[in-house]
């Protein structure tokens, strides 16, 4: 069977799970967060204790580190870290900073890349993350780069923190998304950037359902190619 992949790339806080999740579920198609998969490293790191900056260290603890992602009864993507959930665990805000430092480190790359490959081979799927279009699936149908300006995406996460229950004040999450943006972009293997080929969405005066529907309409363009 050949599958379809939809590759949805960009920096924190530019909606991208919120929208691959909402039209991953219309399309019928396999929503693979792969910021999970490194935040899951982030965090057996951080629960070591070892310096997520210290690439050597890292490495030598990949071999300990089984992950896997299931899909949970209520349709959501599972992170199991040696068969313990840690879904909720990956999300605390101190865990983004170890997810974007271990991420830097190309044995951590080179050891999650066949799992997301191997899951656009078997389905079809709407992954997103930062390297998607370029490095992991160069030969997807669809991509997208989606992004917004640093304080609309500030904005939003205050909110998100704020329902969650752990509110933080704007200029902290600004200062945290720039910070990360930075990190993420001007690293040496696999940096955040827009493929050749992919579509820019700026959804920095759009709301939620203008979104979703700018890029509906690209993946309908693109895949009915
Ligand atoms: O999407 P997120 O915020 O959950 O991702 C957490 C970190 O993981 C992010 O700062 C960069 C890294 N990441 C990556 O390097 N490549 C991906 N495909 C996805 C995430």
């Amino acid at each position: 069977m050949k599958t379809i992949s939809i590759a949805i790339d960009g920096p924190s806080g530019a909606g991208k799970s919120t929208l691959a999740r909402s039209l991953s579920a219309k399309l019928g198609y396999l929503y693979v967060d792969t910021g999970a998969l490194y935040r899951t490293i982030g965090y057996y790191v951080f629960t070591k204790g070892i310096d997520p900056k210290n690439e050597a260290a890292v490495q030598a603890v990949l071999p300990d580190i089984q992950v896997e992602m299931t899909y949970g009864e209520d349709g959501l993507q599972h992170m199991l870290l040696n068969g313990q959930d840690v879904t909720k665990e990956i999300r605390l805000p101190e865990i983004s900073m170890y997810a974007s430092a271990v991420s830097a480190h190309p044995p951590v790359r080179a050891f999650l890349l066949e799992m997301q490959r191997e899951l656009a081979r078997k389905n079809n799927v709407l992954m997103d993350g930062r390297d998607i279009g370029t490095v992991v699936l160069p030969d997807a149908q669809v991509k997208v780069f989606l992004t917004a300006a640093p304080e609309a995406r500030a904005q939003r996460r205050v909110l998100e923190l704020e329902q969650r229950g752990t509110p933080e004040p704007f200029e902290k999450v600004l200062a945290d998304i720039q910070k990360r943006d930075w990190d993420d972009s001007h690293r040496p293997t696999a940096p955040l950037k827009q493929a050749e080929d992919a579509t820019l969405l700026d959804t920095t005066e759009l709301t939620f359902a203008e979104s979703e529907a700018a890029l509906l309409k690209i993946i309908e363009e693109k895949a009915g190619q």
